[in-house]
């Protein structure tokens, strides 16, 4: 049998009479075209060779293979397909058996279940994600579950895109056997055996694609149904699968494959599909740029934070978590004693929602040093500020880091509206100084803003996406402009909404067209959140801003008359005690229709087409000027920032999809 296939994409090796096909492809062993026939090439060859009883499929590195290669689907689909490399496997007379670690998914999945035996290490996941780029598994993937598991959980799998740990699998029947020790070896031991040959332990595909698919079970499909479509929130891809799983359930194996491939074809050309995919590999791209080339960025493994308050201890969560260590300094002993009692908070939830061992969250809070002294950054690699949005004071504590820190410590700011050169201006040393803008919860939250300003230099630049790199974050590089790249589009699509307000639409149905359009809240709900009076004292600090009067009156005239938002159970909305939406509130509707009357403003009738439409050009048009004066550098960043910043809905691509 040769060494290699198909240029080295795949390669086998022989230990007595079994072979191991390697899949490599790193970083995840993606199944570009040169896997996909290598795969093929490899098993038939384990077939003709008379000395091989079977044959182990492996990858190197620290994963199995995580899926197709997403960078190709944007081309025609090219040969072999998928379905040809499953049909190989299945078609091999010799046992083949999956040894799995790491991720295990989409069509990594596909193969591991078309082989005859599946081994995993305790830590692999498993999971058909393809729902997160608009499609559906395509090649066996639905058909095999379907007769592996019952129908609820088939389509859950599917339908939520999320991975399920060894164990489960293994409680499902996706694997076989958990390995402690070497999986590979467990592997070759099983075929060398005999044992992988023994139908009645390891059916054979052919046995398995004789079985009958679960059905769904009529009592609950309804729920089924409400449930899946609630969680796709418009998007197609959840309910095709569902739908496909639904049809497919009384079907022979074949001709279910032959309608599942169909429906993944017609996924894969939808605009839905390629606005996923285009916003996933905009992700990976997010914080690459040209003035970045081979520059290196420096370790950080120490983090200061100033500030204790909703930010900051969000931040310096995050970075625990990433396992560095922090210091989170105060300005006072009351306020230390508050951040105290919020780190513990965040602590208390990540344990009670499991994402924390009470074990692990002892270790990491070992990590963190909560102080009123600023000495203690004398340690740090980089600090972040997140004291209170107000120039002087912001002023008065990048003076005090500068006379505790390191030379080569990075200074980030987390100010939202503030001129972030303007801070610079006050420091002795502007070129390790930039902009780290973080969005709120800080800890949950994927966005970050990394922004430039006019003197930060390239490492200190490379350091900020870095640092977000290993918070987890998606770090966009943004130019100084107010309101950087977000918050910019986000206020001049208020102005537009707002400005609908007063010629008439009411706030609920502004923002019902775009919770329609797919948006988890309309822009007067995330105000109401936010709090109003955010807005208000911004408008109250650039008064140039407040010289077209009309625009600016609802929000000034709901802040006087005491509606701050959620906060105080009064807006935009009314929030009575226990109510989990806002309500529309006649007061508000008659503060608007006064300020109407009194400005003589004259009162439209709007289409939720209209509105959504209007808002949407809104934010187009600021994204074309954010790109035009090089502030972001390219129109899928600016879809990141609205997709994980502002609740865009992902599957519409974000505003600057389709727009060239
Ligand atoms: P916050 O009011 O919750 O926290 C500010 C904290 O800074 C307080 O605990 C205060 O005691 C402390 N502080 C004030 N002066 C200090 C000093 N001289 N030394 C040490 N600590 C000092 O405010 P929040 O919301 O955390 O905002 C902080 C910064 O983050 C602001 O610049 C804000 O614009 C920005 N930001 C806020 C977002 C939000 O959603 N709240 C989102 C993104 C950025």
């Amino acid at each position: 049998m040769p060494a290699r296939f198909d240029m080295n994409a795949v390669t086998a090796t022989i230990t007595g009479s079994v072979a191991v096909i390697t899949v490599d492809n790193p970083p995840v062993h993606a199944l570009s075209t040169p896997v996909r026939s290598g795969l093929i090439a490899a098993v038939r060859a384990v077939e003709m060779d008379p000395a091989l009883q079977g044959s182990v499929i492996a990858t190197a590195g620290r994963t199995f293979i995580a899926g197709a290669d997403i960078g190709e689907m944007d081309r025609p689909l090219g040969e072999p397909q998928l379905p040809a490399v499953i049909a190989a496997i299945t078609a091999c007379s010799k046992p083949l058996v999956a040894a799995l670690h790491g991720s295990v998914l989409g069509g990594g999945l596909e193969i591991a279940l078309a082989c005859r035996a599946r081994l995993a290490e305790p830590g692999t996941s498993f999971g058909f994600p393809e729902v997160k780029i608009g499609l559906i598994p395509g090649a066996s993937g639905t058909q095999r579950l379907l007769r592996l598991t019952n129908f609820d959980t088939a389509v859950r799998i599917v339908t939520g895109g999320k991975p399920v740990t060894a164990i489960e699998a293994l409680r499902l029947g996706l694997i076989d056997q958990i390995v402690d020790g070497p999986v590979l070896q467990a592997a070759i031991d099983l075929i060398a055996s005999g044992r992988a040959a023994n139908a009645q332990v390891f059916p054979t595909s052919l046995a398995l694609s004789e079985r009958e698919a679960a059905r769904p079970n009529p009592e609950t499909l309804e729920a089924l149904r409400a449930e899946v479509t609630k969680a796709a929130r418009g998007q197609r891809a959840p309910l095709a699968a569902l739908a496909l799983m639904e049809a497919t359930a009384s079907l022979p194996f074949a001709e279910g494959l032959a309608e599942e491939r169909a429906a993944f074809l017609q996924l894969r050309a939808s605009r839905e599909a390629k606005a996923l995919r285009r916003l996933f590999l905009a992700e990976r791209n997010a914080g690459r740029s040209p003035e970045l080339q081979g520059v290196k960025p420096l370790a950080i493994g120490t983090l200061g934070v100033v500030g204790a308050g909703l930010m900051g201890c969000g931040i310096a969560f995050a970075a625990l978590n990433a396992g560095l260590r922090v210091v989170l300094a105060e300005s006072s002993s009351e306020a230390m004693e508050r951040g105290r009692g919020r780190m513990a908070e965040l602590f208390e939830a990540a344990i009670q929602s499991r994402r924390l061992t009470s074990a692990r969250a002892a270790e990491l809070e070992a990590a963190l040093a909560i102080t009123t002294d600023f000495a203690l950054f004398r340690g740090c690699d980089a600090v972040i500020e997140a004291v209170f949005e107000d120039l002087a004071v912001k002023h008065e504590v990048f003076a005090k880091l500068e006379a505790v820190v390191r030379p080569d410590c990075m200074l980030a700011t987390n100010t939202s509206y503030l001129d972030l050169d303007a801070i610079a201006a006050g420091l002795k040393e502007p070129s390790r100084f930039l902009g780290l803008h973080f969005f709120s919860p800080a800890h949950v939250m994927r966005l970050l803003e990394v922004v430039r300003g006019a003197k930060t230099s390239p490492p200190v630049l490379a350091t900020g996406v870095a640092l977000g790199r290993k918070l987890g974050k998606i770090p966009v590089i943004t130019g100084v402009c107010e309101g950087f790249c977000g918050n910019r589009i986000l206020k001049a699509y208020r102005i537009v909404a707002e400005t609908m307000v007063e010629e008439g639409a009411a706030p609920e149905v502004v923002d019902g067209a775009m919770t329609d359009f797919g948006f988890p809240m309309g822009p007067f709900a995330v105000q109401d959140m936010a709090g109003i009076e955010i807005a208000y004292a911004n408008r109250k600090l650039k008064p140039a801003l407040a010289a077209d009067g009309r625009r600016l009156g609802l929000v000034e005239l709901l802040v006087e008359a005491g509606r701050l938002g959620r906060k105080n159970g009064k807006g935009w909305y009314a929030y009575p005690e226990g109510a989990r939406q806002g309500q529309p509130d006649p007061d508000v509707t008659a503060l608007i229709h006064a300020d109407a009357a009194r400005r003589d403003i004259p009162q439209k009738t709007f289409s939720q087409a209209t509105i959504r439409e209007a808002l949407l050009a809104a934010m187009r048009a600021e994204g074309r000027a954010i790109l035009d004066e090089g502030i972001v550098a390219r129109a899928e960043d600016i879809d990141l920032v609205m997709v994980h910043g502002y609740g865009f809905p992902a599957h519409k691509g974000g505003p600057m999809f389709g727009t060239a």
